[in-house]
């Protein structure tokens, strides 16, 4: 084609694109209004069980027809809101790679609009989950779930099998052990170094339950940020090889810094590789050699297959699940409300200043953005839907 060809193309594509966002915009907004009329003319007629629900899924008070007005007007951002599902939809259907400023500019929207919680929305998710996964059950390997003499095949490496021999049937817990089940607060909280002077420790702390990922610090300033109060911590074994020299020479060090989570329970995914079992073997003996009060848990490798299948038929096709996404589903089956902090894959914040991939370093993500889209479209997704709630930025502490 000829650069004169080239230009006209590109001309040509650009008025087709900005007459299908024009076309977009009107047909959108009447359809969202003649929504809003019917809906308010089915409540004056429908049952109280009907009105409850339907109450609870406007996002302002029961219509009335003096208030038609007012409500016409307060429309806009109602409108905007509503709309946050598609936009989160059609990132999913860019060709192109992701962008950064895609995800924060929908961010951004998404803070401005207020986030309510969809009690049927939740019910449903759960029950997908409860019958894809059923986390209450089958969430971590027990003496119920897992009789000695099972041949366990790995999550990963799923062509290896283990025998769950008396010694290792020993070290199980013999029922789940969640007994506050279900929970009315809980807390995910992630590493993002957005947590940094986010003073949420109080609010997180007020959780019912508290997850946390891969052992990160509690202690110390950084409490005003993130919260020392610990439920389940999970370890990932390579931590226990880097940070802690597989438990030889550091393994004071590793009791140390453990204690800090005072009766947490240490969550291991022994049988997702064949090299973690050792080591999770290993983080079980020297908690129980030195009467630790934290308490191992072993990933049920059949829950983590069955959630990545789950997930994927979702579109998030990647090689393993983030322990982040993991953790979250979890929470919303043992959980009434579920709230995530420091979920943030950006090297930047919305006001466009650089921020560390964790709070306790100061590394900026290696390879920046990439895999993560997938899971996090599903999490803003979740949010947006009112199924459960992320928190973008400072708490408030007023
Ligand atoms: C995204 O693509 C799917 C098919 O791949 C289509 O059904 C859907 O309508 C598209 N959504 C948007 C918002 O473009
Ligand atoms: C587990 O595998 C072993 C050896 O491969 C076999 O002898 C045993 O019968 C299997 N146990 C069960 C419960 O299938
Ligand atoms: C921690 O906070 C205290 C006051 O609450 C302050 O005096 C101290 O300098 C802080 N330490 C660090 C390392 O920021
Ligand atoms: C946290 O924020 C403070 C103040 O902005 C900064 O000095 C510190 O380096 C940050 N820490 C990390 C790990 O990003």
């Amino acid at each position: 084609m000829r650069p004169g060809g080239a230009l006209l193309a590109l001309l040509a594509s650009l008025l087709l694109l900005l007459l299908l966002r024009l076309l977009w915009c009107s047909t959108d907004a009447p359809a969202s209004s003649r929504f809003l009329v019917e809906e308010s003319r089915e409540a004056t007629h429908s049952t109280p069980a009907a009105l409850r629900t339907l109450r609870s899924r406007a996002t302002q008070p029961p219509h009335t027809t003096s208030s038609t007005y007012l409500n016409a007007k307060s429309l806009q951002p109602t409108e905007r809101c509503q709309n946050l599902q598609d936009d989160l939809k059609a990132l999913s259907n860019k060709t192109r790679k992701y962008s950064e400023d895609d995800y924060l500019q929908i961010i951004t929207n998404i803070q401005s609009c207020p986030w309510k919680r969809q009690a049927e929305a939740y019910e449903n998710f759960r029950a997908k989950l409860a019958s894809c996964c059923d986390a209450v059950q089958n969430f971590i390997v027990s003496q119920n779930n897992t009789p000695v003499g099972t041949n366990m095949s790995y999550e990963v490496e799923s062509k290896s099998e283990i025998q769950i021999r008396e010694s290792i049937f020993d070290m199980l817990p013999v029922f789940q052990p969640f007994i506050g089940y279900p929970y009315n607060q809980c807390a995910v909280v992630g590493n993002g170094g957005i947590l940094n002077q986010s003073l949420c420790g109080a609010e997180i702390d007020k959780s019912d339950f508290v997850f946390r990922c891969n052992l990160p610090p509690t202690t110390g300033n950084i409490s005003n940020d993130v919260g020392s109060k610990t439920n389940l911590v999970t370890l990932n074994p390579s931590i226990i090889r880097l940070r802690y020299g597989n438990l030889k020479e550091k393994k004071a060090v590793f009791l140390e810094d453990i204690a800090t989570y005072g009766d947490a329970f240490v969550l291991l995914p022994a049988f997702s590789f064949r090299a973690n079992t050792a080591a999770s073997f290993k983080v079980y003996y020297a908690l129980k050699e030195s009467n630790s009060r934290q308490k191992v848990l072993f990933f049920h490798p059949k829950y983590l297959k069955h959630l990545a299948v789950f997930w994927r038929t979702k579109g998030v096709t990647e090689y393993r699940l983030s322990s982040g996404l993991m953790i979250a589903s979890v929470a919303v089956e043992l959980c009434e409300n579920v709230k995530l902090y420091g979920f943030w894959p950006f090297s930047k914040t919305g006001e466009n200043t650089p921020v560390s991939h964790h709070y306790y370093d100061n590394k900026l993500p290696k390879r920046g953005f990439h895999e993560m889209p997938k899971e996090y479209r599903q999490i803003l997704q979740l949010h947006v839907k009112g199924i459960l709630q992320l928190q973008f930025s400072k708490c408030d502490t007023s």
